[in-house]
């Protein structure tokens, strides 16, 4: 049995995780951690595998999601440690998530770094996960499936990234919202990560507490949430020109 454990504000992350594990070929349960720490997390056996895929914020594991992790814990059981990245760079967060994971009581036996569409800039990675990451996954799972029947463990030291790790950075942006278009229905304000969203006004957005996740924007009916303005514009130019060659992902078993 598989037990994952996701946080994928814009999906990206959680369609990683989902076509890694149909490529195991186990039975699997996933607790979602995007909206709030889920409460009712299964005693994990021993021969119960975990996967934990969380996407990458300037480097790192965003913030809220490493806090969320709290909620799991283990005692020695294998894991497989996941990180969804935009074609940029992952940094330290493999190697952070790899570390966390090891703390909350698991074994990390594989891990492994995959690429999709950057979900502040969608021109860059547009599509993917693809055909292409596809492939890769299975691949990954073959080699992990292959782990799991002949044993071993992951040296995290041989994960790309250093510690101390880079420091965490913000985005100092939020959507915007057509006030013609948002009809107040409050999806995006009961769906938000951090509750930055006013449930009684969904209109308003408290900067402070908004990490720029973009789920509102995918999440919203009427599609009234948006990035947008001059340093968007002018920052997106520049940063889909350094960033829209092909990065493919990597693995470390
Ligand atoms: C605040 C923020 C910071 C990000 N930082 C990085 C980064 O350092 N490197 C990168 O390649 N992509 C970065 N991204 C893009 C995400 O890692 C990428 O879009 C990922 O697929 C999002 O996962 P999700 O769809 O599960 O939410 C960042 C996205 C956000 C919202």
């Amino acid at each position: 049995m598989i037990h994952s454990f996701i946080f994928s504000p814009s999906g990206t992350t959680a369609k990683v995780a989902k076509t890694f594990i149909n490529s195991l070929g186990s039975e699997a349960k996933t607790y979602d951690f995007t909206v709030k720490e889920s409460d009712n997390i299964d005693i994990i056996s021993d021969s119960d595998i975990a996967v934990f895929a969380m996407p990458v914020y300037a480097g790192r594991i965003p913030a809220l999601a490493a806090k969320r992790l709290n909620a799991v814990s283990g005692t020695g059981q294998k894991a497989v440690v996941i990180v969804v990245y935009g074609n940029c760079d992952y940094d330290d967060a493999l190697l952070e998530l790899g570390d966390i994971v090891t703390e909350r009581g698991f074994r990390v036996i594989a891990a492994g770094a995959f690429i999709a569409q950057h979900c502040i800039f969608p021109k860059v990675a547009t599509g993917r996960p693809d055909a292409g990451d596809e492939k890769k996954l299975s691949a990954f799972a073959d080699e992990v499936n292959h782990i799991i029947a002949v044993g071993g463990s992951l040296d995290l030291n041989s994960i790309k990234g250093n510690r101390p790790y880079k420091k965490g950075a913000v985005v100092p942006m939020h959507p915007d919202v057509d006030k013609q278009k948002c009809n107040s229905c409050g999806s995006c304000a009961s769906q938000c990560p951090t509750g930055a969203i006013d449930m009684q006004n969904p209109k308003l957005t408290d900067g402070k507490k908004c990490m720029m996740c973009c789920r509102c924007i995918n999440m919203c009916p009427s599609d009234a949430r948006h990035l947008g303005g001059l340093l968007y514009k002018v920052a997106g130019w520049k940063f889909v020109k350094d960033n829209s060659r092909r990065l493919e992902p990597e693995w470390f078993v």
